[in-house]
């Protein structure tokens, strides 16, 4: 696709993010961008199969029972996707201007977290800017790391990004931390096998 003229939201090492219209409705399209040190059939296979799997994770999620964009086009031979624009802002944004929401939004994510791994899907890069908020409602974004048939090890690293999240980018927002993770206990089958791990992931680092 064509992205001249396109109102750019985000660029990053992997790919960009602009707004566009899809069949007339507000759009999002992610573009994986070609990376020149691989040699281009490798590269072009690679972006296919990522945005592939970006794009089944989204839809995976909803049927999980969480919120996140509908994708309405894939082009896996040009690693592009265009998916609904849920507007709003993201968590980060929100957090920072509204502190008094954050028990509520943070008991929102727990059970949203739990309900993703119970249906044995990690999300990989589990931060509050891969979050949005709209309408009242929390909506997950940005799935490129994400891994199906996720076990034990993949959910601990989810829970511990939260966890490093909260305490680099909400350093004041512990109790609402505490919330989050009381509520993802209470929805999480077996909850104590990640939250071992999580302690084990820990341990693991601070000797690394
Ligand atoms: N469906 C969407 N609706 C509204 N805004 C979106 C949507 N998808 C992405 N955005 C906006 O674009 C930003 C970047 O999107 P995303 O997190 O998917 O890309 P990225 O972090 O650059 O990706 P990657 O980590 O795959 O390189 C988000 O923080 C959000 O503001
Ligand atoms: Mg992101």
């Amino acid at each position: 696709m064509d992205t001249e003229g396109l109102d750019e939201i985000a660029v990053g090492a992997e790919g960009s993010v602009y707004r566009t219209e899809f069949l007339g409705r507000r759009a999002i399209l992610k573009v994986r961008s070609p990376k020149g040190y691989r040699a281009p059939e490798l590269d072009s296979r690679i972006r296919s199969l990522r945005i592939r799997s970006e794009a089944r994770l989204i839809r995976d999620a909803r049927r999980a029972g969480i919120r996140t964009p509908m994708i309405y086009w894939v082009d896996p031979a040009a690693g592009e996707m265009i998916m609904e624009d849920m507007g709003g802002e993201t968590v980060k944004k929100h957090l920072d201007e509204h502190p008094e929401d954050a028990d509520a939004i943070c008991r929102e994510i727990g059970r949203d977290v739990a309900l993703l791994h119970n249906a044995r899907i990690a999300h990989g890069d589990l931060t509050t800017s891969n979050m949005l908020i709209s309408g009242g409602k929390i909506c997950f974004i940005d799935f490129s790391m994400g891994v199906s048939l996720a076990e034990t090890e993949d959910m601990g690293v989810d829970i511990r990004l939260l966890e490093r999240a909260f305490s680099s980018a909400h350093p004041n927002l512990t109790h609402a931390y505490g919330e989050l993770i009381d509520s993802y206990c209470r929805v999480k089958t077996q909850p104590s096998l990640v939250m071992d791990k999580v302690r084990e992931i820990k341990e693991r680092g601070r000797y690394t």
